[in-house]
C-alpha cells in the first residue's frame, strides 16, 4: 500500500508544487499536469486508492488529497499565465521593428518618354494659355474625315491606311482615329450630343484654345512608323488670328521644348484636307557624326504639320469663317522624344522591355514644370 501518510502527502505536495513552478515552456507545463493530474498520474492515482481505505482514514486523507489536487490545478493554470506572458514579451521583443531603419528598396515603375514628352508639351502649351481636350480613340467617319473636309472617297483617306472595324447595321464603320484632327470637330460642334464621358470635347464658343494629347492608329510598321503611336493636336480660333500667331506659337514651342533658343525652323508648304494654307514645320539638325544634334548644322528635319483651319471645316461645326479663323498643327509626340532623349529605334518605345523603360524611363517625381524644369 502507497504511503499516504501526512508526511508523504507533503512531500507529494512540495515535490507537485516544485515541478510545476519549475516547467520551461508550454509543453514541459502539459508533460507535468498529465504526470500529476492526467489519468494515470501520480495525484489520480492516490485518489484511486481512496476506495480501500478505511471510514476513519478516508476522512484525513480525502480532503488532503482533494486540497493537493486544487493546489496542484491552480499552481499549473498560475505556471500557464506566466508562460504565455514571458512567450508574448520573447515575441514582442523578437519582432520589434524598427522604424529609424531605411526602408527595403522596391521595385518600381517608371514613367514612359512617351508619357513624360507629352506632359512637358502639355505644361509648355498651357503655359501659353491652351487647355487640354480629348476625345474617343474609336472614331466615326464623320469626325476622322468628312468634317474634316475629305471629300468622299477622296484618296486621302486611304492616304490615312485606316484601320476600320467591321460594319454594322447602320451608318458608316467607326474606325481608329488616323490623327487627333477629330477632336477639333468635336470641340468647334456646339450640337446637342451629350458626350459619352465628361473628358469628351464639346462644343464651346471661339476664343478655343486647346491641345490634344492622345493615341493614333494607322496601317503603318517599319523602324519608323508604329500601328498606334501619340499627337498632340492644337487649335487657336478667334477673331484676328493669322499665320503669324502659328509661326510664333510653334517656333516658341520648340525652343521651349528642345530648351534651346538656338533652334531653327523653316515652313514648308503642303497639302491637308483641313487647313488651308498647310504647311510642314522643318527644325534645323546636324546628322553628321551619326548623331543627331538640334539647333546645330545644315540639315533639316520635319516634326509636324500645320495651317489655317479651312473654311469648310469652320461651317462643318457651325462656325462662320466670316467672323472666325485660326490656326492648327498636328505633331508626332513619340518622336519628339525619341529626338529629345536620343533614343534610336521608334520601336523600341512600344516593346515593353522593361530593362529599356528602366533606362530611358523617368521617375514619377519628376513632373514636368516649365517653372523649376521641364525634365
Ligand atoms: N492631322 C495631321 C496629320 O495627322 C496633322 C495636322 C494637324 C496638320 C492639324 C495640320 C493641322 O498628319
Amino acid at each position: 500500500m502507497t504511503d499516504l501518510s501526512p508526511k508523504a502527502l507533503d512531500q507529494l505536495e512540495a515535490e507537485a508544487l516544485t515541478m510545476v513552478s519549475t516547467t520551461a515552456d508550454a509543453a514541459a507545463l502539459e508533460a507535468a499536469r498529465v504526470a500529476l493530474l492526467g489519468k494515470q498520474g501520480r495525484i489520480s492515482a492516490l485518489l484511486g486508492q481512496m476506495g480501500g481505505l478505511s471510514i476513519e482514514d478516508r476522512k484525513t486523507v480525502g480532503p488532503r488529497l482533494n486540497g493537493i489536487r486544487d493546489l496542484v490545478t491552480g499552481a499549473i493554470a498560475d505556471r500557464k499565465a506566466a508562460l504565455d506572458s514571458a512567450a508574448l514579451d520573447a515575441r514582442l521583443a523578437a519582432e520589434k521593428v524598427d522604424l529609424t531603419l531605411p526602408a527595403p528598396p522596391r521595385r518600381k515603375g517608371s514613367v514612359h518618354p512617351t508619357m513624360q514628352a507629352m506632359d512637358e508639351m502639355v505644361a509648355i502649351f498651357a503655359e501659353m494659355g491652351f487647355s487640354v481636350a480629348e476625345g474617343p480613340d474609336i472614331e466615326d467617319d464623320f469626325h476622322n474625315f468628312t468634317a474634316l473636309n475629305f471629300p468622299p472617297r477622296h484618296p486621302a483617306r486611304e492616304m490615312h491606311d485606316t484601320f476600320f472595324f467591321k460594319p454594322g447595321p447602320y451608318g458608316t464603320p467607326k474606325l481608329l482615329r488616323t490623327h487627333t484632327s477629330p477632336v477639333q470637330v468635336r470641340t468647334m460642334r456646339r450640337t446637342n450630343d451629350k458626350p459619352a464621358a465628361s473628358w469628351i470635347a464639346c462644343g464651346r464658343e471661339p476664343p478655343i484654345r486647346i491641345v490634344v494629347p492622345g493615341r493614333t492608329y494607322r496601317m503603318d510598321s517599319d523602324a519608323t512608323h508604329t500601328p498606334m503611336f501619340h499627337q498632340i493636336e492644337g487649335l487657336v480660333i478667334d477673331k484676328a488670328i493669322h499665320m503669324g500667331h502659328l509661326k510664333w506659337t510653334l517656333e516658341t514651342f520648340v525652343a521651349r521644348y528642345f530648351e534651346t533658343d538656338e533652334v531653327t525652323a523653316r515652313f514648308r508648304p503642303h497639302h491637308f484636307p483641313f487647313t488651308e494654307p498647310s504647311a510642314e514645320m522643318d527644325i534645323g539638325c546636324d546628322r553628321s557624326g551619326g548623331e543627331l544634334k538640334i539647333g546645330q548644322g545644315s540639315d533639316w528635319l520635319e516634326i509636324l504639320g500645320c495651317g489655317m483651319v479651312h473654311p469648310n471645316v469652320l461651317k462643318n461645326c457651325g462656325i462662320d469663317p466670316d467672323v472666325y479663323q485660326g490656326f492648327a498643327f498636328g505633331l508626332g509626340v513619340d518622336r519628339l522624344a525619341m529626338l529629345k532623349y536620343g533614343i534610336p529605334d521608334l520601336r523600341d518605345m512600344f516593346a515593353s522591355d522593361v530593362r529599356w523603360l528602366a533606362h530611358y524611363g523617368f521617375s514619377a517625381f519628376q513632373a514636368p514644370n516649365p517653372a523649376s524644369g521641364l525634365s
